[in-house]
């Protein structure tokens, strides 16, 4: 009896380590054991017998509970056209996939600022403390530098201070001041547009992503004024929104922009009369602007005496919330079919 003892001690020991849980019921001890029990005396063969099958049965409930353990856990193999539980008998349904609702927004935004002069360009997903900070005049140790919930990384530039995921597309004016100065000298204007991701350290909830896309404006030209910033940002909308609206402007604070304003259009939705898209208010704060800060333009070497211009940054998510009604802008990333079937 005492062989038993250790035989099954043996046998769970290596139920653990069996990839194929059944495997164990194959053992040869356990087939010796069940031979052995026609050897044994008239007065053990019971005792023995019974401990045998003792084993057994406990070993069985072992590799049923593992196999029913097993079964909870579907595989999962996103690149079979078949279902994997079955095999490749039924072809799963294939259906078209479509463009994400914020891309073909994207687009359709693009081609408004296109009609109206803009160039298009793209931003990046890494930059430097420069770019976010240093040319958009906020030196170093600027307080408003901590409004922006920037996420760094681990990684530092040529300064040794950390890179850092872009916090708004801004980033992207010394860059496009620089590359479209040219136009200045032949008397036409900088116009660009930058549509792309942008990246907060914020608490999320259904109206704040950590990542979400902003399309930044810059406008450089011989007496550019305020008046152009407001017509230029009420005509996008108005095509955007394929309806006239009223906008609301108030002053604002930003280091890279002078005057700098806040942006409200009357609710596309309720026309100011208050609903629960604009929360009540009839108003949607929708984006910064201002006149570009003539440190700005210094940093791209360009006059400041000579030349002024306007900046914006909008919230696309936002833009297209409210053109389509939704309601949180975590379903944007959510990857949820139901949500991206809508569109
Ligand atoms: N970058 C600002 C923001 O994200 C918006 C802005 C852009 C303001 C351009 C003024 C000019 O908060």
């Amino acid at each position: 009896m005492k062989d038993i003892a250790d035989i099954r001690e043996t046998l769970l020991q290596r139920f653990d380590t069996l990839e194929t849980k059944s495997d164990i019921l194959k053992a040869p001890e356990l087939k010796v054991m069940f031979n052995a029990i026609k050897d044994q005396s008239v007065e053990e063969r019971a005792a023995f017998g019974h401990a045998v099958n003792q084993i057994r049965v406990e070993l069985q409930a072992k590799v049923a509970s593992a196999e029913a353990a097993d079964e909870v856990i579907e595989p999962l193999d996103v690149t079979a056209p078949w279902d994997v539980n079955t095999g490749p008998i039924a072809l799963l349904s294939t259906e078209d996939g479509s463009i994400h609702p914020l891309m073909r927004e994207i687009t359709v935004l693009g081609d408004i600022f296109e009609r109206m002069g803009f160039a298009i360009e793209g931003s990046r997903e890494i930059d430097d403390q420069y770019h976010m900070f240093e040319s958009l005049n906020f030196p170093k140790g600027h307080p408003a530098r901590d409004d922006y919930d920037t996420f760094m990384t681990v990684e530092t530039d040529k300064d040794g201070e950390p890179l850092i995921a872009p916090a708004h597309t801004s980033t992207m004016q010394n860059r496009m001041l620089k590359k479209y100065k040219a136009n200045l000298v032949a008397d036409e204007p900088i116009a660009v547009v930058v549509p792309d991701r942008v990246f907060r350290n914020e608490d999320l909830d259904a109206r704040h992503e950590h990542t979400f896309y902003q399309v930044e404006g810059v406008y450089v030209a011989k007496n550019v004024h305020a008046g152009m910033l407001i017509a230029t940002l009420k005509e996008f909308l108005q095509a955007y929104y394929a309806k006239e609206l009223d906008v609301r402007v108030n002053p604002f604070y930003f280091p890279f922009t002078e005057p700098s304003f806040e942006f409200a259009l009357s609710c596309p939705f309720c026309d100011k009369k208050g609903c629960g898209i604009c929360g009540y208010e009839g108003w949607i704060e929708l984006l910064g602007c201002g006149m570009i800060h003539p440190n700005v333009l210094k940093a791209a070497d360009i006059d400041p005496t000579v030349y002024t211009g306007f900046a914006f940054g909008c919230g696309i998510d936002r833009l297209v919330m409210m053109k389509y009604g939704i309601e949180d802008v975590r379903h944007f990333h959510s990857g949820k079919l139901d949500f991206l079937r809508q569109f």
